[in-house]
């Protein structure tokens, strides 16, 4: 079978990983013992044992326990390293990747410690693995808009680090209108907007990430099959989805891969992309993401992977240069 070996080796890019879900369950002990953090878990396959997940809600308590231990700057850099060596092994060549300092900011852990780890790992990539990387700050929504333009505040000397905003954590009850000035002083600040929206959440909650906050992208979107004039706007548009399979299997929002409504994205002429969004949670990187939609829906075939490949490209918010080249 040479479908999968197509879709490994395939040049791609990945719009969709938070780089504290690329934390292995491995370097969380080693930072751990590195940093003196206590975990609540015994050892490593304890912690793996805790990753049985219901709905997001379930994942998100435990993600964020195993961001506790991420305290110095070299941390963060070692966590965004193994993300992009592992990246570049499936073939990557550029990832946008989103980190949540707010996560980290409300442990003390100051803001300038989070980026300069990051980004000096994205520079080191660049030179070290020939893969483009740039980060996009997310904000988080089961917080209030106050604490998200503080975070704004606290990230300006920055700006020149990230290219981005986005919006992830608790969908439900949390809907796109609660962040509409800060995203709108963003786009003010000539950063991207993209959002979370119709991963548990309802259609109404992408169009309020369209017409509200402006989104470029919606990240998963997988909820839009259930409102046609909204399918309308988004090929008609060309806003990219974000889906990620995996995930949405370890989080319950599809019954089996094989439910998955991929191919019905694609059929409806969406600029749908496959993406990893935690791999170190949801049990696979992005090839996995691939190979495994790919082997459960026979219905997707060569063709459908170049098409994938080819979305993640245009779907980037590279210079148009450099999406060229890469296809
Ligand atoms: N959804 C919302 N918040 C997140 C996710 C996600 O898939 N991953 C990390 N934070
Ligand atoms: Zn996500």
């Amino acid at each position: 079978e040479r479908l999968p070996a197509l879709l490994a080796a395939m040049p791609k890019a990945e719009l969709h990983i938070h780089i504290e879900g690329s934390l292995e369950p491995e370097m969380i002990f080693a930072l751990a013992r590195r940093n003196g953090v206590d975990l609540p878990y015994a050892n490593v396959e304890a912690l793996r044992r805790a990753y049985a997940f219901t709905d997001l809600q379930s994942f998100l308590d435990i993600y964020y326990a195993g961001a506790s231990v991420l305290l110095k700057e070299q941390d963060f850099y070692d966590m965004a390293s193994a993300y992009l060596a592992r990246a570049a092994m499936d073939n990557v060549v550029h990832a946008e990747i989103f980190f949540d300092p707010q996560t980290h900011t409300a442990r003390g852990v100051a803001i300038d410690t989070v980026i300069q780890g990051l980004h000096r790992a994205c520079v080191d990539a660049r030179a070290e693995l020939g893969i483009s990387a740039s980060l996009i700050l997310s904000f988080l929504r089961h917080l209030s808009e106050e604490d998200a333009f503080a975070t704004l505040e606290q990230a300006l000397p920055w700006m020149d680090k990230f290219i981005g905003v986005g919006l992830d954590s608790s969908e439900l009850g949390h809907p796109p209108e609660k962040f509409a000035r800060v995203f709108a002083r963003c786009r003010e600040l000539g950063l991207h907007v993209v959002a979370h929206a119709g991963e548990e959440g309802p259609p109404a909650y992408i169009w309020g990430a369209l017409d509200v906050l402006k989104a470029e992208r919606i990240d998963h979107g997988v909820q839009a099959v259930h409102d046609a004039a909204l399918m309308r706007r988004l090929a008609e548009e060309r806003i990219p989805l974000t889906v990620c399979p995996l995930s949405n299997l370890k989080l319950c929002v599809f019954p089996s891969l094989a439910a998955h409504n991929l191919p019905a994205l694609l059929e409806a002429g969406l600029v749908a992309t496959v993406n990893s969004d935690d791999p170190a949670y949801f049990g696979g990187y992005i090839n996995a993401n691939f190979i495994q939609t790919f082997a459960a829906l026979p219905i997707l075939t060569a063709r459908h992977a170049w098409q994938l490949a080819h979305n993640s490209f245009e779907a980037s918010f590279a210079p148009q240069a450099e999406k060229r080249a890469w296809g």
